[in-house]
């Protein structure tokens, strides 16, 4: 008998210029976690599009419970039993938690919505969950964490047996992850299947039970999950042996390059003050929420501080918005990048070095022909998936979007770059990329600040860590040789 409740056999795609997928065979049984890998721009999201229905294939067959189906919406999707929460979630943060959930599914009573029955409705789903959110509490003001939990009762309330989860922990630290897992293991236990995606591999042993590799829009092998090392994992998915990226000691010496003094916005971070030396690269670990990015907004002139100062080798420079940040020599490269990083709809070049144009301006003519180049030579050095440096960047998948954004600001040789989360979203193999590159920017001077929540990152990467918690400045470490997680956790926590 098969007891597989979804089969994809034979899984083709083309976009312009991309063969996405082809012959892809995937399947998932009932009460199974199935974890997904494969590095940036393999096919993966691809896959769960055509399966919600977001594209259509054009090759291959699906069948949900021995029945053949043809996907045509994540709505229709939805109403079939698949759910997905994806990784940019698609909540209302000015709605309440119980809204959120029911949204697009209201608790109707005659013709009015009954909001009282809804939250009543809300509280039980949630503590089924084991977990304890206030429901009446406006979404925006819950953690990540949270935000990504409700998410994903939203999809069980509207009755989905199998949840499609997205890089969920991308944006939570250890202990939340811990909680999103214990929750999947209850879900399982009540016989949901879930198919996750994600790049940290150490997640898809602890908790999947079969994995599929992915490579070049194709199957590479699915596999029980005890039956395959993290090594092997990394092999099948790079064809090819990957480096570890391990810690490295830089010598950077002691001229203070920036300093923040008495930093200070009501409600969100109180009275930070930090100096980081010319060539270092200074690290910012803390929980979602303990106001790293609200900081980073205040110094770039994005937001409005309430006191602080910033100097440049000794010299007071006054941001009050991003412009100044830039004429200053600083760069940011922020976080929710398809909010704020991209311009979707230009290319590849332009999105790579629109800002450096005045400095290639050749008798007021920009040279094309050699941004061009530029840009190919960056291409190839980030390894970069694309057909070619003239696509639009917003059909480059997740992690090959966040390698332009990087290069950007690599071409525009900035004195000082800011880096929240750099990595989120991307594969094993151009992390160590991305972190060699970093590396080399800081060795020929350039002064970094890294945000990161995944604390192996900063461990990896930074030369010193400061760490925040609910917006006080509670440690500055050196990251010598006997650091460790647990050492910078306590300071998180406090
Ligand atoms: N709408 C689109 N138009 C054109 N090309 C696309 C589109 N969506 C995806 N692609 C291409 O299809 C390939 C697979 O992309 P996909 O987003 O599925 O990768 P992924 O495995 O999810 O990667 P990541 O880990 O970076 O999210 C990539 O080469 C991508 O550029
Ligand atoms: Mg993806």
């Amino acid at each position: 008998m098969n007891d597989c409740t979804l089969q994809m056999k034979g899984i083709s795609k083309k976009f312009p210029g991309t063969q996405a997928l082809s012959g892809v065979d995937f399947d998932l049984k009932k009460g199974e976690i199935h974890a997904l890998i494969g590095e940036n721009g393999a096919g993966k999201s691809t896959l769960m599009n055509i399966l919600m229905g977001v594209h259509q294939l054009d090759e291959g067959e699906i069948f949900l419970n021995q029945e053949k189906i043809e996907p045509k919406s994540p709505h229709d999707m939805l109403i079939k039993g698949i759910g997905m929460v994806p990784q940019e979630l698609n909540l209302e943060p000015e709605l309440s938690v119980a809204e959120n959930i029911y949204l697009g599914n209201e608790q109707i009573s005659g013709k009015i919505i009954n909001w009282k029955t809804t939250a009543k409705k809300a509280k039980k789903a949630i503590e089924k969950l084991g977990v304890d959110i206030d429901v009446n509490q406006r979404l925006g003001n819950i953690s990540a964490a949270y935000q990504q939990l409700v998410s994903i009762v939203r999809s069980l309330e509207a009755g989905s047996n199998i949840l499609i989860l997205d890089e969920p922990t991308a944006a939570l630290m250890v202990s939340e992850s811990e909680q999103l897992f214990r929750v999947m293991r209850q879900l399982k236990d009540e016989g949901k299947s879930m198919i996750l995606i994600t790049h940290h591999l150490e997640e898809v042993k602890e908790i999947s039970d079969r994995v599929t590799v992915m490579r070049d829009g194709k199957k590479i092998c699915t596999q029980p999950t005890e039956e395959i090392s993290i090594d092997q994992m990394i092999y099948f998915m790079a064809n090819q042996e990957v480096e570890k990226s391990a810690r490295v000691k830089r010598e950077v010496g002691r001229d203070v390059f920036f300093e923040v003094k008495d930093f200070s916005r009501d409600g969100e971070f109180k009275n930070i003050s930090f100096e980081v030396y010319k060539g270092e690269i200074f690290g910012l670990a803390g929980l979602v929420g303990a106001g790293r990015t609200e900081l980073i907004n205040a110094i770039y002139g994005l937001t409005k501080k309430k006191t602080g100062q910033t100097f440049i080798e000794n010299k007071e420079i006054d941001i009050k918005n991003p412009y100044t940040a830039i004429r200053n020599g600083i760069g940011y490269v922020p976080e929710e990048r398809r909010k704020c990083g991209i311009f979707p709809v230009l290319s590849i070049y332009e999105n790579m070095l629109l800002p450096s144009y005045y400095k290639l301006l050749k008798y007021a003519v920009i040279p094309f022909g050699r941004v061009k180049k530029i840009a190919d030579e960056n291409i190839i050095d980030l390894g970069i998936k694309t057909p070619g440096n003239d696509v639009q960047i917003k059909s480059l998948s997740g992690g090959n979007q966040q390698k332009v954004i990087l290069a950007r600001w690599m071409a525009k040789n900035v004195n000082l770059l800011i880096l929240d989360e750099p990595t989120r979203g991307i594969d094993v193999r151009a992390k160590g990329e991305i972190y060699k590159l970093i590396r080399q920017l800081a060795n020929k001077g350039m002064t970094v600040i890294v945000i990161s929540s995944e604390i192996q990152e900063l461990l990896v990467l930074a030369d010193r860590i400061m760490i925040m918690h609910e917006g006080v400045m509670t440690a500055t470490v050196d990251n010598t040789d006997r650091l460790e997680s647990e050492d910078i956790l306590k300071f998180a926590y406090q």
